[in-house]
C-alpha cells in the first residue's frame, strides 16, 4: 500500500501506527509473523458485524516489504489522554468506559475463538514459568468458571477508546477479541489498572460490580488466570513479580 500523507502516531517493539489521512495504517515487523496480523485483521473484521460502532478495516497488504493493516481513522482523543488531562472528571469517565464495556459485552460475534481456548494455551505455554502443579491449578480452576458467549475484548482499557467530538466513543484495537465470560474480560482490565494505579483499580471494580450486579469475588476469582496470561507478554520483572504474587495465591485457597 502507499502511505501519501502518514504520520507516526505510536511506535512499539514489534510495530509503528501511523495516520495516513483518514485512516491508521499499523505496519508489523518481521518478527511479529504474517499470520499475527492476518489474525488480527480477522478477528476486528469479524466484530465489525457486531453492530458496535468501531471503526472498518480496509486494507491488509504491505508497506515497504512488511504486513501492514489500515483501518478508518477516528477523530477524538482516547479515554486515557482525557482521563490524563482532566483528573476532577476521573469518576465520570469510568462511569462511562464502564457503560460502554457493557454495551460490548451485550454483543456476540460467533466465529470468534473461546476465551476459555486462548487462556488454556496461553497457561499451558508457560511452562518455563510456572511449574506443572500450578499450571494445573489454573487450568483446574479456568474449567470452573462458567462459560459463556459474550463479546470480550481481551484488552479493554482507556488506551483502546476513542472519544469523538460528539462524546460518543468508539472501540479500537480487537486483536485479542474472544468470545466468553465477561467477568474474566473485566479482570483484564481490573489487572491493566493495578499496574498502574492500584486506587483506581478498586474504583473501576467497584463500579463494574455495582452496574452488573456482580460480586467482586467472581472477578477476582479470574485473576490468576488473568495473571498468567499477560505473562504471555513481554513485560518487566518488577511486572513479572506483581503477576506472581496473584498467581501464586492459588496455593493458600
Ligand atoms: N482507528 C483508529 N483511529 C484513531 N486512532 C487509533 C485507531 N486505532 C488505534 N489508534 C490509536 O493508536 C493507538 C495504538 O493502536 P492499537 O491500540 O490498535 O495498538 P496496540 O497494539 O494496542 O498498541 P498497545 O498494545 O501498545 O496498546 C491507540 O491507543 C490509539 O491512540
Ligand atoms: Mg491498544
Amino acid at each position: 500500500m502507499n502511505l501519501t500523507e502518514k504520520k507516526i502516531l505510536i511506535t512499539r517493539p514489534h510495530k509503528i501506527v501511523y495516520k495516513d489521512g483518514d485512516r491508521i495504517v499499523k505496519v508489523f515487523s518481521k518478527g511479529h509473523g504474517k499470520a499475527n496480523v492476518f489474525n488480527e485483521a480477522l478477528c476486528h473484521t469479524r466484530v465489525e458485524e457486531s453492530g458496535l460502532d468501531i471503526p472498518k478495516v480496509l486494507e491488509v497488504s504491505t508497506f515497504e516489504d512488511q504486513w501492514a493493516i489500515a483501518i478508518e481513522y477516528v477523530e477524538g482523543k482516547t479515554l486515557a489522554q482525557l482521563m490524563e488531562e482532566n483528573p476532577d472528571k476521573i469518576e465520570q469517565y469510568i462511569n462511562q468506559f464502564v457503560d460502554l464495556q457493557i454495551k460490548m459485552s451485550s454483543c456476540k460475534v460467533n466465529r470468534l475463538t473461546f476465551q476459555k481456548d486462548k487462556f488454556s494455551r496461553k497457561i499451558n505455554s508457560l511452562k518455563d514459568t510456572i511449574d506443572a502443579t500450578a499450571r494445573y491449578e489454573l487450568c483446574t480452576r479456568l474449567n470452573s468458571m462458567p462459560v459463556h458467549t459474550k463479546l470480550c475484548h481481551g484488552d479493554f482499557n482507556p488506551t483502546n477508546v476513542i472519544v469523538k467530538e460528539d462524546g460518543s466513543m468508539a472501540i479500537v484495537d480487537w486483536s485479542h477479541a474472544t468470545q466468553g465470560n465477561a467477568s474474566g474480560d473485566a479482570a483484564i482490565t481490573y489487572q491493566e489498572f493495578a499496574l498502574k494505579n492500584p486506587d483506581l483499580a478498586d474504583y473501576y471494580l467497584d463500579v463494574f460490580c455495582k452496574k452488573t450486579d456482580t460480586a467482586k469475588q467472581y472477578v477476582q476469582k479470574w485473576l490468576p488466570i488473568t495473571a498468567a496470561a499477560r505473562l504471555t507478554q513481554i513485560i518487566t520483572d518488577e511486572e513479572k513479580q506483581f503477576l506472581m504474587r496473584w498467581i501464586d495465591v492459588i496455593d493458600f485457597q
